[in-house]
């Protein structure tokens, strides 16, 4: 397969798989977006809460690469929602980044029982885009009420929603609410991180109806998973810190799954979320406060 560019729903152009770098420490950060960079990726999800702006920023600076080449995404954390608050967390986001303008901003969660101010921090992403500040904004782990009471209240629809999305956890029926908007849905824990780093017990990397897909593909069951990803219309940013895996991940253009496989993939779905409950997200449980730039 060749897709490798997706026009988001405003005409901007974004790489549809990207380098995630969530629990990337900050002395690891630079060289793996330099890894990453090096083989072809041309598109890098951070966020504020990630503590690792400032390292992606110097890896993208030394590149050499030119600016418009790169699509940097990154994450208002619900610390800093509020109008004034989110148009401040740009600044330190952009700061950290060494950039004027931030490709993809996007809201990291719903505060639910605030949702006022997840209103004013869309607001405020609202402003930043009519401004020139951001090129797309977006949203991330919106569930389907949040995206309808969002929608009830914003001038601009959302570019993506960012979610949980790996075999084990497909969300049908919100990927079915994006499109609907002609909002992208971008995959998180795309090749199911979320279901072995945090000890779970089944790992999507070793099920046997994928590892049995990679093998006839010569091929891993990360890139499986991946190839999956891409051929349903999804965004990827799978994460990884080691050179040699960066390099598998963005090896997946090279083949394509049949009907069948997608099918098979499309049936492990097991419905148990890996994240946490985004009902449950609040201030007093997940607030931190965002270092200024
Ligand atoms: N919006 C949100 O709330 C949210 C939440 C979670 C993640 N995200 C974003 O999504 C990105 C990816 O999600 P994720 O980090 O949760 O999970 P993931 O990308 O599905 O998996 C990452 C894990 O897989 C390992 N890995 C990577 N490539 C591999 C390969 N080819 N073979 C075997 N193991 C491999 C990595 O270890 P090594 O690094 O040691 O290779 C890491 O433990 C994040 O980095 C972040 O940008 C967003």
């Amino acid at each position: 397969m060749s897709v490798s560019n997706l026009t988001l729903n405003n005409g901007v152009t974004m790489p549809a798989l990207g380098l995630g770098v969530f629990q990337t420490p900050p002395e690891e950060t630079s060289q793996a977006v330099e890894a990453a960079l090096r083989v072809g990726y041309r598109h890098i999800d951070t966020a504020a809460a990630y503590g690792n702006e400032r390292e992606v920023g110097a890896a993208i600076a030394r590149s050499g690469l030119a600016r418009s080449d790169i699509f940097i995404e990154t994450k208002i954390w619900i610390s800093d929602y509020g109008y004034e608050q989110t148009l401040h967390g740009f600044d330190k986001s952009a700061a950290k980044l060494g950039i004027e303008q931030i490709d993809l901003l996007i809201l990291h969660q719903a505060l639910p029982s605030a949702f006022d101010k997840t209103l004013d921090a869309y607001r405020a992403l609202e402003t930043l885009l009519a401004d020139g500040k951001v090129r797309a904004i977006g949203v991330s782990n919106f569930m389907p009420e949040h995206i309808e009471q969002l929608l009830a209240a914003a001038k601009v629809v959302p570019t993506v929603n960012q979610i949980e999305v790996h075999p084990y956890f497909q969300q049908r029926k919100l990927q079915e609410l994006n499109k609907q908007h002609d909002i992208l849905t971008q995959a998180w824990s795309p090749i199911g991180g979320i279901t072995f780093y945090r000890g779970g017990n089944k790992s999507t990397l070793e099920d046997p109806v994928i590892v049995e897909i990679a093998r006839l593909h010569g091929k891993s069951a990360a890139q499986v998973m991946l190839a999956w990803h891409l051929q349903e219309g999804r965004s990827v940013i799978p994460k990884s810190v080691k050179p040699a895996r960066i390099a598998e991940n963005f090896d997946v253009f090279d083949f394509t799954l049949s009907a069948e496989q997608i099918a098979q993939i499309d049936a492990l779905d097991t419905g148990m979320r890996g994240g946490p409950e985004p009902e449950a997200i609040t201030l007093e449980a997940y607030g931190r406060a965002i270092p200024e730039a």
